[in-house]
């Protein structure tokens, strides 16, 4: 039985994913800090799929996270097929408004624990000739957006990142792929306070279940990134063609719009 280790497991796409490679008969270890919830879908997954679970609580916008994270699956004795780097959180506001350690443990969770992440289960799948890896970006991944500085510029990291580091693997049977999803209906708006824009609506929003399944197809398909919903992917390429100074001032635009 393959296993797949998923970040910020608890709810939302992270949780989606968890379903979903239960389905196709995965052992999964689930990680998120809430450790009753963690629990409560490790136990409806074995309930509904037969499937063997683990859950690990950590805290991954701490330094430390990772490293704990990946010595008590070591200490397990259990070997990672998967990786699935979707923890992150969003924020919203001017910079010189924000609260700073807030911005900083994005910054931490969103950029430096998944590279990390990657870094310490690498270099064991490149060794062993076989593994894949999906880094969670946004659509915000492919242009700046201000009232969200830190954690677009986190997203654009995510892809770049993903980009280089899948190149890095050609001919070592190890993939990267970066999910690029636009606005989903999950608990990312009110968290990042921007439950009372127009962004955040709900009729525009994709469930979290169509992205994982997207998610989990370009990953198989050992895809470089996807993009879910042909609206969202048209979004991330037309700025291409604009100024960026332009494009700027459209993505403030529609982030400053309110429900
Ligand atoms: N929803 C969207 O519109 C959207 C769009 C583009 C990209 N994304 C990306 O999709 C990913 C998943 O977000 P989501 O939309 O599913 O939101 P969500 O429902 O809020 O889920 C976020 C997950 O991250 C975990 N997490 C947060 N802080 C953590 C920490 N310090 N350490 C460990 N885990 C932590 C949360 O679990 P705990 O609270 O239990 O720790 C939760 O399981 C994120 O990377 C987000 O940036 C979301």
């Amino acid at each position: 039985m393959k296993t797949v280790l998923i970040t910020g497991a608890s709810s939302g796409i992270g949780k989606a994913f968890a379903e979903l490679f239960a389905k196709n008969n995965y052992r999964i270890i689930l990680a998120s800090r809430n450790e009753e919830k963690l629990d409560l879908i490790a136990r409806q997954l074995e309930i509904s799929y037969g499937v063997s679970t683990i859950t690990i609580p950590v805290d991954l916008a701490q330094s430390s996270g990772p490293v704990l994270l990946h010595e008590r699956l070591q200490e397990l004795g259990i070997q990672i097929d998967v990786l699935i780097n979707n923890a992150g959180i969003g924020s919203f506001g001017l910079l010189h408004e924000m609260d700073v350690s807030s911005e900083l443990e994005m910054l931490q969770l969103n950029v430096h624990s998944l590279s990390h992440l990657m870094m310490l289960f690498l270099p064991a799948m490149v060794q062993r000739g076989s593994g894949h890896i999906l880094n969670v970006g946004s659509t915000t991944s492919f242009y700046p957006c201000p009232l969200s500085a830190n954690y677009s510029a986190s997203k654009a990291f995510v892809l770049s990142f993903t980009e280089s580091v899948a190149n890095e693997l050609q001919g070592t049977g190890v993939t990267a792929t970066a999910l690029c999803p636009g606005p989903t209906g999950t608990e990312f708006f009110r968290t990042s306070k921007m439950d009372g824009q127009s962004v955040a609506n709900p009729k525009g929003l994709m469930s979290p279940q169509a992205v994982a399944e997207v998610g989990y197809k370009a990953l198989m398909g050992k895809r470089t990134f996807v993009v879910p919903g042909f609206q969202n992917w048209i979004l991330t390429q037309v700025p291409r063609f604009f100024p960026r100074k332009f494009v700027t001032r459209v993505t403030r635009s529609v982030l400053e719009q309110k429900l």
